[in-house]
């Protein structure tokens, strides 16, 4: 990667992403314009944050840099008053976060944990063998996609079927510039919004079923909640929904490709982690800093701050780019080098503060119990092809991952 000539800088530009070369993007950036103005095109003109140490500090100064404008640059919820604002947990500013996500703990006890765990095992297993029977399969569609699954159905409370139903409705929510994921023709916002309809009446339809037969699982939890002594209005209760799932469903698949990738593309390491299976919460931190599956998340300035000379002005868009934040060379000695013995590795994959993901353990578990099985397996794991990589900027995906599935040779 080179940080000498001028690359190109649109960051809003989904084929840079697509082809894997928004590397170059950011680490000219850290060297030569840290804090950078993009102008409005594709969206709203917006802040980019890239180094490490800026990055952290947004996160943690809620104050100054609010929740309620959404997570996603125009997509997802982002209007001058975004509608899921103080409403869905990830789009709240205290003091209604702090009590939605008291709230929504509930549904990452550690014993649903242990049922995800249980459920992931199960249908991983089941997908590797048949993968294994096959000599190969897609990873991205055959296997990844079973960490989601295996979730919804442990902490919703869905069928296999309902479950890859909701995974394929975010996927195309997330996807939406994407014509393999989201289909070609019209127009892109109205395909999200049509989307994101579709996904609230699967939860609709789940919240009249658990009115009438009331469960323990996340659709219980957010019916039974009260805030300041007021059940939440079901409108809140589906961006819950949606908030869960698409922050369990986007992620979690598509980095578990990624490690695969790193792993298969380093053989040494590979070999090394199978022969001490100890350095696996090493290889998953790694895995988490590379792939940096949710590559930003976004942030409105409440009041006119400077960071790093530049002037930001009350009410104008801040992103955090935790893709770029996770590769600073000024924390990570090196950082495009996959090393799964790295220590520290302080990766903000998983953002920090307040809003620091309430699934992370869940996710972590997910992926532990996948690789866990990779490097226990009879058989290695090597490419068929090259992967294909989604076309977004905020989640860094891989759809297809043609892979061999061949007998280790000793
Ligand atoms: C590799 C897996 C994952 C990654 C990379 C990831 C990434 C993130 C990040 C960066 C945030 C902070 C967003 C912000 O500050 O604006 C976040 C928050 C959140 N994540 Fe995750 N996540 C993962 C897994 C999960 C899973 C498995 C679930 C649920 C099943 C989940 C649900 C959530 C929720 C509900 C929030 C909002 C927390 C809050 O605002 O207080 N995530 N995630």
């Amino acid at each position: 990667v080179t940080t000498t000539s001028t690359p190109t800088i649109d960051l809003t530009d989904v084929d840079t992403f697509a082809a894997n070369r928004h590397h170059e993007m950011f680490d000219w950036l850290r060297a030569n314009d840290p804090v950078h103005w993009q102008p409005p095109g594709e969206t709203g003109g917006f802040w980019s944050l890239t180094r490490y140490d800026d990055v952290a500090a947004a996160y943690t100064d809620h104050t100054t840099f609010s929740s309620a404008g959404g997570v996603m640059l125009g997509g997802s919820f982002r209007n001058e008053v975004d509608t899921a604002a103080n409403r869905m947990l990830v789009a709240s500013d205290p003091p209604r976060q702090r009590m939605l996500r008291q709230v929504m703990r509930g549904v990452f006890s550690p014993a649903n944990i242990d049922r995800v765990a249980a459920r992931v095992e199960a249908l991983v297993d089941r997908a590797i063998t048949t993968a294994l029977a096959d000599g190969g399969c897609d990873f991205a569609t055959a296997i990844a996609p079973e960490l989601p699954v295996g979730a919804l159905m442990a902490i919703i409370g869905i069928s296999y079927e309902d479950a890859h139903e909701l995974v394929r409705l975010t996927h195309e929510m997330v996807g939406y510039r994407d014509p393999a994921v989201a289909g070609a023709g019209g127009d892109d916002r109205l395909r999200l919004a049509g989307v994101q309809a579709d996904i609230f009446e699967f939860f609709a339809d789940l919240v009249r079923a658990r009115r009438a037969d009331p469960r323990d699982d996340l659709v219980g939890i957010l019916l039974r909640a009260k805030l300041n002594g007021r059940p939440l209005p079901e409108e809140d209760i589906l961006y819950n929904c949606l908030n869960v799932a698409v922050g369990g469903n986007e992620t979690t698949g598509y980095t578990a490709c990624s490690g695969l990738i790193a792993l298969m593309d380093h053989p040494d390491q590979h070999e090394r982690l199978c022969a001490d299976p100890g350095l696996l919460d090493g290889a998953l931190a790694e895995m988490l800093r590379m792939a940096s599956t949710n590559a930003y998340t976004h942030r409105v300035a409440t009041r006119d701050v400077e960071i790093g000379g530049r002037a930001i002005t009350r009410g104008e868009s801040v992103v955090l780019w935790n893709v770029s934040a996770n590769r600073d060379e000024t924390h990570f000695a090196d950082p495009h080098r996959f090393d799964l013995a790295r220590t520290p590795n302080r990766h903000l994959t998983f953002g920090t503060g307040i809003h620091r993901c309430v699934g992370a353990q869940l996710g972590h578990t997910e992926l532990a119990t996948l690789f866990r099985r990779v490097i226990a397996a009879p058989a290695r794991f090597t490419p068929a092809g090259e992967p294909t990589r989604l076309r977004s900027n905020f989640m860094l995906g891989v759809t297809g991952l043609p892979v061999h599935l061949a007998r280790r040779s000793s």
